[in-house]
């Protein structure tokens, strides 16, 4: 039996994988995308290990029921703390054609070429920090990098407030900067572990010294994928080529339309997904 071609589905816990969204789609203009945010439960960070698996298989299923042959987890505390269950578990059972992706890897594998001092900071929601994924990750494709994780858990908040711009925000960047800085002066690296971060990331340059590389996972997320239709062409002829969006939130849609057009900057109109549980 053919499968039918179906979007891409591209999952967050709310608005940050619209960062990661954005240069997908730069990349990859040609595909059909499904975006849903998860922004009646966000954040996920402070979330223990079993609730944020929870929550992202049902919108994992929610996505596979829309007809998506592929999922990218647009979120680093998603892509630590359910990914390889997913994979490894569900898959097997649900959907054993279909693949989810996630967002660390195709970090951890690139981010020992920037480095020269080998001391590299992370900064992440308490959930990917306590998980070690980045850690455990990097040793495996950098084992001579030190990894320091700094968790940050007033800017998803902020963010999905719409208060990224404010004065508040100066004061938690510049406290979570300088715990992660106090760990190591070596540090020459410093990788945005969460894709809610970008919208910081002119206050974050601000307080970080100049010669601190800043990594967000935009770009890299997206040529991983291109890369990865590349190699797996199955995949990529149940990937529809049509150009669309479709957006999906499990919140408020009239919200998620407002908040969204200005992480992108164009109007967007989205749909309610209503959950189950
Ligand atoms: N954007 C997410 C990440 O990359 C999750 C933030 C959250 O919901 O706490 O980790």
């Amino acid at each position: 039996m053919s499968t039918k071609p179906a979007p891409i589905g591209i999952f967050d816990s709310g608005y940050g994988g619209l960062t990661v969204f954005r240069d997908i789609r730069a990349k990859l203009p040609q595909y059909d995308y499904i975006y849903l945010g998860d922004n009646a439960r966000a954040p996920y960070g402070p979330r223990d290990f079993d609730t944020i698996y929870h929550y992202t298989v049902e919108c994992v299923r929610h996505l596979f029921d829309m007809g998506c042959q592929l999922v990218v987890l647009a979120c680093n505390t998603a892509s630590a703390k359910a990914l390889r269950t997913i994979q490894q578990q569900d898959l097997p059972k649900i959907a054993p054609d279909r693949r989810v992706l996630g967002v660390i890897r195709p970090t951890t594998e690139i981010v020992g070429d920037f480095s020269k001092t080998k001391h590299v900071g992370v900064l992440a929601t308490r959930g990917t920090v306590v998980s070690q994924s980045y850690v455990i990750e990097i040793e495996k494709f950098f084992p001579e990098i030190k990894v320091f994780q700094q968790a940050c858990p007033m800017w998803v908040p902020l963010v999905e407030n719409n208060e990224h711009e404010s004065e508040g925000a100066d004061y938690f960047v510049k406290k979570y900067l300088g715990e992660l800085l106090a760990q190591s002066s070596q540090i020459d690296t410093v990788v945005l572990g969460c894709t809610h971060y970008p919208l910081l990331e002119k206050k974050i340059k601000q307080y970080l010294p100049p010669s601190v590389l800043l990594l967000s996972q935009g770009e890299i997320v997206a040529k991983s994928l291109s890369e990865y239709l590349h190699r797996h062409p199955e995949i990529e002829d149940v990937c529809s080529k049509g150009g669309s969006v479709e957006y999906y939130t499990t919140e408020s849609a009239e919200d998620f339309d407002r908040k969204a057009a200005i992480f992108l900057g164009h109007e967007l109109r989205s749909n309610h997904l209503a959950l189950s549980t």
